[in-house]
C-alpha cells in the first residue's frame, strides 16, 4: 500500500515537472530575452538598444560619464593623517550616566560579582564600555600599552563612581594593567598581573584597535603587519587566554570582541584595505570561537560600531571637515554614534540578559550597514 502511494507520487512528480523542464531547453529561433553578459556586444560594438545601455555593464568603461563609480570609491590620494599619541587629549569617564537610580530594570543586565578585562581601557571606545560595566557592577582591569593614562582612567572612573554614588559603601575594583596585546608574552604576563590583584576574570572586551589609511598598493608591509597584529592577534590572544582561565575554573564567561562595521562594509572615501579585513577577521572570530567554546559555557560576540565620535575621530574631522558631511550624508540617522550609545550594548552581551546570545554580530552604527 504504502509502496504504491509512493510510486504514484513520484509519477504525479515526474508530469508535474515535465512541462516546466521543456520550457527550460527550448528556444525561440530569435530570442527577444536579453543576454546576461555584456562581453559579445563590447566585442562587437554593435549599436545599443536604448541610451541607458551605456549605463549597464553593455557599456564600456567610461562610457556613461566621469561619475561612474565616483559614489562608492576610495581614492588613491585620500591620506586621513592619524594624531600622535600626544596630539590626542586623554579621555574622561562620561558624566552623569551611572548614577544611583530607582527606575526598574531587569537584574539579569547586572554585573554585581563579576570581574572583567577591558583591552585599549584606557581612553575612547574602551574607556567608556569600561564605565559601563562599572556602573553595572563589574570589578574592571584596563589592559592598555599606554601605562599612565590607563592609570589615570582607572582612578577616574572610580572617582566618577563614588562621586555619581554618595551613598556607595565599596568603591569598584578597577585597577590599570600595561600590555602590547599583539605580544604573546606581554599578554600573559598582564594576565598573571590582573589575576593576582583580582583573583579571576569572567568578562573580557577587547576595544584595543587602530586605523590608519594607506592605498592598498602604498600600504608598508611592517606598518600593515602591526595592523593585524594588534586589530587580530590581539584580539585572539586575549580571548584564548581569557577561555583558558575559565575552563580551568570551570567558569562560564562571556567575551565582547569589538569590530567595526569596515568589517562589513568598505569605508569611502579614505582606503583603509588592512583594517576592513582584520575587522572582517575579528567578526568571524566571534563565530568561530562562539561554536568552539559553547559547549564550555562561554559566550563569544562581536559589536560592529559605526562612526563614533571620540577623541581620535573628533580631531580627524577638525582637520578635514568635508570627511564630516560625507560620513555623516551616508549615515541614515544622519549622525556619527556618541561612546556612550556603546554602554548598553556592551552590558547587554556581557550580562546573564544575553545568555542565549553567541556568534552574534551586534551593529551600532546608526543603520549604515543597512544601505
Ligand atoms: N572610533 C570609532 O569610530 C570606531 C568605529 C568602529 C570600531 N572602532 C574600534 O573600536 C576600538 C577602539 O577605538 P577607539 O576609537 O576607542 O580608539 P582609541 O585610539 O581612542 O583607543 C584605543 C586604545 O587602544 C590602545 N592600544 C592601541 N594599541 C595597543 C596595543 N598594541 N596594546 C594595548 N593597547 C593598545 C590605545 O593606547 C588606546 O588607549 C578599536 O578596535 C577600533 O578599531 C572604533
Amino acid at each position: 500500500m504504502f509502496r504504491s502511494q509512493l510510486l504514484r507520487h513520484v509519477a504525479r512528480a515526474a508530469t508535474a515537472q515535465a512541462p516546466r523542464a521543456s520550457i527550460r531547453v527550448a528556444r525561440p529561433a530569435a530570442s527577444s530575452i536579453r543576454q546576461f553578459t555584456c562581453s559579445p556586444r563590447r566585442l562587437d560594438k554593435e549599436p545599443y538598444d536604448d541610451e541607458h545601455d551605456a549605463a549597464s555593464t553593455i557599456g564600456e568603461p567610461g562610457e556613461s560619464g566621469d561619475h561612474e563609480g565616483q559614489y562608492a570609491r576610495t581614492g588613491e590620494n585620500i591620506r586621513v593623517e592619524y594624531p600622535e599619541e600626544k596630539d590626542l587629549p586623554p579621555s574622561q569617564p562620561v558624566q552623569g550616566r551611572g548614577g544611583f537610580h530607582f527606575k526598574r530594570t531587569l537584574a539579569a543586565f547586572s554585573m554585581e560579582g563579576r570581574v572583567a578585562v577591558v583591552t585599549g581601557g584606557a581612553r575612547g571606545l574602551g574607556l567608556v564600555m569600561a564605565q559601563a560595566l562599572v556602573t553595572s557592577g563589574a570589578d574592571v582591569a584596563i589592559v592598555d600599552m599606554n601605562r599612565d593614562e590607563a592609570q589615570k582612567s582607572a582612578q577616574g572612573l572610580i572617582d566618577t563612581y563614588m562621586t555619581e554614588n554618595p551613598g556607595s559603601e565599596n568603591a569598584p575594583k578597577v585597577t590599570a594593567h600595561f600590555c602590547d596585546v599583539s605580544s604573546p608574552t606581554s599578554v600573559t604576563q598582564s594576565l598573571a598581573e590582573i589575576l593576582k590583584q583580582h583573583g579571576k576574570i569572567d568578562n573580557l572586551v577587547t576595544s584595543a584597535g587602530f586605523t590608519e589609511n594607506y592605498s592598498a598598493v602604498t600600504y608598508p608591509h611592517d606598518r600593515m603587519q602591526k595592523l593585524w597584529g594588534v586589530n587580530v592577534d590581539g584580539t585572539y590572544l586575549w580571548a584564548v587566554a581569557v577561555a583558558k582561565h575559565l575552563m580551568e575554573r570551570n567558569a562560564p564567561g562571556s567575551i565582547v570582541m569589538i569590530g567595526s562595521m569596515s568589517g562589513s562594509i568598505v569605508n569611502v572615501p579614505q582606503p583603509q584595505a588592512p583594517y576592513n579585513a582584520a575587522k572582517a577577521a575579528v567578526r568571524h572570530l566571534a563565530s568561530s570561537l562562539a561554536v568552539e567554546w559553547a559547549a564550555a559555557g562561554i559566550r563569544v560576540n562581536c559589536i560592529s560600531p559605526g562612526y563614533m565620535l571620540t577623541a581620535l575621530t573628533k580631531k580627524i574631522l577638525d582637520d578635514n571637515p568635508e570627511l564630516k558631511q560625507q560620513w555623516t550624508s551616508l549615515i541614515p540617522v544622519g549622525k556619527m554614534g556618541r561612546p556612550e550609545d556603546l554602554m548598553g550594548a556592551v552590558t547587554f552581551l556581557s550580562s546573564d540578559a544575553s545568555l542565549y546570545v553567541t556568534g552574534s554580530d551586534l551593529r551600532v552604527d546608526g543603520a549604515y550597514t543597512c544601505t
